[in-house]
C-alpha cells in the first residue's frame, strides 16, 4: 500500500491523497485543499513548532521517550567517555570520527586561531563593569563578521571552513574576556600549550602566575561538560542560526543570533536560574513548600522538563555521575543535598510523573561550574562555548540542503482590516495623560 493520506474536507466534500514520507506530510501539499478556487488553500497552525519538522538533518538523533541521545550515530555515553570535545566538535562538522592525522590537523587549526584581533579589547571596553557577560558575547561574536568580512563568503568552502575554525576557537577567548570584563581584571591570552577545556578555565583564572595549568581532573569534566552541550537539533538557538542563516548572512552573525537566543531563561539561561532557585529554596527543609509553589504555578521548577525528552535527559543522567566526583575534589556544596531532594520529591510526586517532566541538562551543570569556581553569570556563557560546534555544523548542513529556503513563516491574521484613517486631532481618548511616564530612562534608575 502507497504511503499516502486521504484528507476529506467536510466544508466540500472532497477528498485529497497526500504523500507521507518518513511519517510526515509536505505543509505545501495542504495548500490544494480550498473552498473557493481563489481561497489561500489550508495551512498548519503550529506556534512554537512543536509538531514542524523544519529540515532533514543527519547530525544529531534524539529518541525522547527512550531518553536517547547520539550524535552521527554514536551514543552520547560512549563519546563522553571516549572522546574529546575537539574530536566531537569534528564529528558533529564533518560527519566522521577523525582519523589520527585529521584530528591533529583539527586540534592544531583551532588551537592557532584562539587569539581574537587587539580591536576586539577596545571593543569590549565600551561595555558597562557590570555587564551580563552574555550580552558582552552576543556583541563580540556579532561583531566578528566585521573583524572576518570574508566569511560572507558562504559559497566558498575554505572560508566556511576558516569560519567554523575561528568560531570555536575564538568563542572560549570571548567567553573568558567577558568574564574578566565583568571583574575589571586585565584579560588573558590563551596558552596554546593547554587542552581547549582547560586554556579556557586558565583564560578566566590566571592572575600573576608565568604559567598556569589547571587541574586536569577538573578540566576532563569540564570537557565532557562541552561535549553534553555540544549539539542537540532543532532546539530553540539552532533554529535560530538556521533561520537566520537561510538568509545568506555570514556564519557569525547566524552564530550571534543563537547566541541571543541561548540566553533565555527557558533555554540556555536555565543552569544559572537553577542556581538562583535552589539558593532561594535554603534548605533542605524548605523543599516541600516550594514544590507546593510549582505546583500551584506561582514557581518553575528550574532545569526540570523539556520540549523532546519525556524522560530522564540522558545528559542529566551522565552529569550527575560527574558532580559527586567534582565535588570531591573541590569540596560539598550544600545547594546538591537541596538539588538532590528536590529531584527525589518531584519523581515521587504525581503532578511532575504525570507531566513526564524530569531533569534536564541544566538541573545538575551549574552546581559543577559553581565547583570550578564559575559564577552564575558565565553558566549561559559557558553553554554556548561547546554549542558554537552544533550551530556551525548545523549552518554548514542547512548551507549544502537544496531544499532550504529563506525562513518565513505563515501567519493567521486576527487584526482589523480595511479602517479609515483618522487624523491625530480627531482621535478620541483622554484630553490629557496624567502620572508618570511608563518607564524612566534605564541610565537615572542605575544612578550613572
Ligand atoms: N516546572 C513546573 N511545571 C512545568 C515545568 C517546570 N519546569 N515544565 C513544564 N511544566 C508543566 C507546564 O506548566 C505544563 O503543565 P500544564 O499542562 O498543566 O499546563 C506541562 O508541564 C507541559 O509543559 P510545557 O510548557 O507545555 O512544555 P514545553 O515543551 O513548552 O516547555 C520547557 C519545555 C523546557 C521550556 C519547560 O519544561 C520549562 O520551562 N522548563 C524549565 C526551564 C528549563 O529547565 N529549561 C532548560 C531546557 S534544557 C536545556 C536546553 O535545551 O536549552
Amino acid at each position: 500500500m502507497a504511503d499516502t493520506l486521504t484528507i476529506t474536507d467536510n466544508r466540500t466534500g472532497k477528498s485529497y491523497e497526500i504523500d507521507v514520507t518518513d511519517e510526515t506530510v509536505r505543509g505545501l501539499d495542504l495548500r490544494q485543499i480550498k473552498v473557493e478556487e481563489d481561497d489561500f488553500g489550508l495551512m498548519v497552525y503550529d506556534p512554537g513548532y512543536t509538531n514542524t519538522a523544519s529540515c532533514r538533518s543527519a547530525i544529531t538523533y534524539i529518541d525522547g521517550e527512550a531518553g536517547v541521545l547520539q550524535h552521527r550515530g554514536y551514543p552520547i555515553e560512549e563519546l563522553c567517555e571516549k572522546s574529546s570535545y575537539l574530536e566531537v566538535a569534528y564529528l558533529l562538522v564533518f560527519g566522521e570520527l577523525p582519523t589520527g592525522p585529521q584530528l591533529e590537523r583539527w586540534v592544531y587549526d583551532v588551537t592557532h586561531h584562539t587569539f581574537v584581533h587587539e580591536d576586539m579589547k577596545a571593543f569590549y571596553r565600551g561595555f558597562r563593569h557590570d555587564a551580563h557577560p552574555m550580552g558582552i558575547l552576543l556583541a563580540g561574536v556579532g561583531a566578528m563578521s566585521t573583524f572576518y568580512p570574508d566569511g560572507k563568503q558562504i559559497e566558498d568552502e575554505e572560508e566556511r571552513y576558516m569560519a567554523a575554525i575561528r568560531l570555536i576557537a575564538k568563542m572560549p577567548t570571548l567567553a573568558a574576556f567577558s568574564y574578566r570584563h565583568s571583574l575589571g581584571l586585565p584579560y588573558v591570552y590563551p596558552d596554546n600549550d593547554l587542552g581547549y577545556a582547560a586554556n579556557f578555565l586558565a583564560m578566566m583564572r590566571r592572575m600573576t602566575e608565568i604559567k598556569y595549568a589547571p587541574d586536569e581532573r577538573l578540566a576532563k569534566a569540564l570537557d565532557v561538560l562541552f561535549i553534553l552541550h555540544a549539539d542537540h537539533e532543532q532546539n530553540c538557538s539552532t533554529a535560530a542560526v538556521r533561520a537566520v542563516g537561510s538568509s545568506q548572512v555570514d556564519p557569525y552573525s547566524a552564530v550571534a543570533a543563537g547566541v541571543a537566543a541561548l540566553y533565555g531563561p527557558l533555554h540556555g539561561g536555565a543552569n544559572e536560574a537553577v542556581l538562583r532557585m535552589l539558593r532561594r529554596i535554603e534548605k533542605v527543609e524548605n523543599v516541600p513548600d516550594f514544590l507546593e509553589g510549582v505546583k500551584s504555578r506561582e514557581e518553575k521548577l528550574m532545569g526540570f522538563g523539556h520540549r523532546v525528552y519525556k524522560n530522564y535527559d540522558p545528559r542529566a543522567r551522565i552529569i550527575k555521575k560527574h558532580v559527586d566526583e567534582v565535588l570531591a575534589l573541590t569540596g560539598d556544596n550544600p545547594l546538591l543535598d537541596i538539588a538532590t531532594e528536590l529531584e527525589k520529591r518531584a519523581l515521587e510526586d504525581e503532578y511532575f510523573t504525570s507531566r513526564r517532566l524530569y531533569p534536564n541538562v541544566d538541573y545538575y551543570s551549574g552546581l559543577i561550574y559553581e565547583a570550578l569556581g564559575i559564577p552564575s553569570e558565565m553558566f549561559t556563557v559557558i553553554f554556548a562555548i561547546p554549542r558554537t560546534s552544533g550551530w556551525i555544523a548545523q549552518w554548514m548542513e542547512m548551507h549544502g540542503d537544496s531544499e532550504q529556503r529563506i525562513a518565513r513563516p505563515r501567519q493567521i491574521y486576527t487584526g482589523e482590516r480595511d479602517r479609515t484613517y483618522v487624523d491625530v486631532a480627531d482621535r478620541e481618548g483622554p484630553e490629557k495623560i496624567t502620572g508618570p511616564p511608563a518607564r524612566r530612562p534605564v541610565r537615572a534608575r542605575r544612578g550613572a
